[in-house]
């Protein structure tokens, strides 16, 4: 697969992919989408890659939707070219990602980072659901995935008004999980991404599957896949390794089996 609009590197058990349209502040068209998900995706298949870093450059990560590409179009167009129901594919993808955010991180740019699992964000990051102020709204998890992160009160208001949030106050909120200097966010998502890499493969994807299903589901429904999760993972060879080492004071070599 040849990519365009994206770069997309692996290294030392992880993967980064990188949008790549500066000129147009990362603005997310079909085409950085469909790359986007494809790069997931064969992470998801690849077993060098334990997690995967997104990101943007310093100006911005994605400052949202192309609105160029969907001015003109009607409903009906916008129902069959249905670009949105592309993210939702990002939920699927069983490996870990991060979210590394610096500059704008506006509309579907800042859905897309919380689609991710974790967002780390630089110094100048801004996160924002401007979509108002062109006539629409969210559209791809806004109105869903913000309250869960910042509650109600706040999430209406960056809805209602359009108005962008610093970095700062995204981390206060619980948007994201640190901030770091500009320059030093790629090393600190690498890090991070080196970290989570180096755990057993197997119980990283049913930590990351319980945690996620933790938004669609009963505390009781949760509960219980949590447990069998847990109970699962006592077949494989990684959790007897893993015990085992610590048993043995011996660091745990893994096998993802
Ligand atoms: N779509 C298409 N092009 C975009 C874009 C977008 N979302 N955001 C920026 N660009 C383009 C600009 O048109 C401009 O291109 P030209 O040089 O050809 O004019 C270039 O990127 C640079 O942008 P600006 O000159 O505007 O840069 P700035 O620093 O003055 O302002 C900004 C930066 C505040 C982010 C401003 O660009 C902006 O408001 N962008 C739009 C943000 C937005 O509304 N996002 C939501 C989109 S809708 C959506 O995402 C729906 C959804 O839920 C999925």
């Amino acid at each position: 697969m040849e990519y365009n609009t994206i770069l997309f590197t692996k290294e030392n058990g992880y993967a980064i992919v990188q949008f790549n349209r500066p000129e147009v502040l990362n603005a997310l068209n079909t085409q950085v989408m469909n790359e986007v998900v494809t790069a997931f995706e064969d992470c998801d298949t690849d077993e060098n890659v334990g997690c995967i870093i997104l990101t943007g450059n310093e100006k911005a990560f994605a400052a949202g939707a192309d609105i160029k590409e969907m001015a003109e179009a009607n409903s009906v167009e916008m129902m069959k070219r249905d670009n949105l129901a592309r993210w939702e594919k990002i939920r699927k993808i069983k490996k870990p990602i991060i979210a590394a955010v610096s500059g704008f991180a506006l509309g579907g740019g800042c859905e897309v980072a919380m689609a991710c699992d974790i967002i780390i964000a630089s110094e100048s990051a801004k996160f924002g659901q401007p979509e108002i102020n062109i006539g629409v709204m969210p559209g791809a998890g806004g109105t869903q995935r913000l309250i869960r992160a910042v509650g109600k009160s706040k999430a209406m208001e960056m809805i209602l008004t359009g108005d962008f949030i610093s970095a700062e106050d995204a981390m206060q909120w619980g948007l994201v999980s640190k901030i770091v200097p500009n320059e030093f966010l790629l090393d600190e998502a690498k890090s991070l991404a080196k970290k989570i890499a180096s755990k057993a493969p197997i119980a990283i994807k049913m930590a990351k599957e319980s945690i996620l299903k933790s938004f669609d589901t009963t505390m009781e429904v949760g509960l219980e896949m949590e447990r069998k999760n847990f109970y699962t993972l006592f077949a494989t060879e990684d959790q007897k390794e893993g015990m085992r080492a610590f048993i043995e004071k011996r660091k745990p070599q893994w096998k993802g089996k």
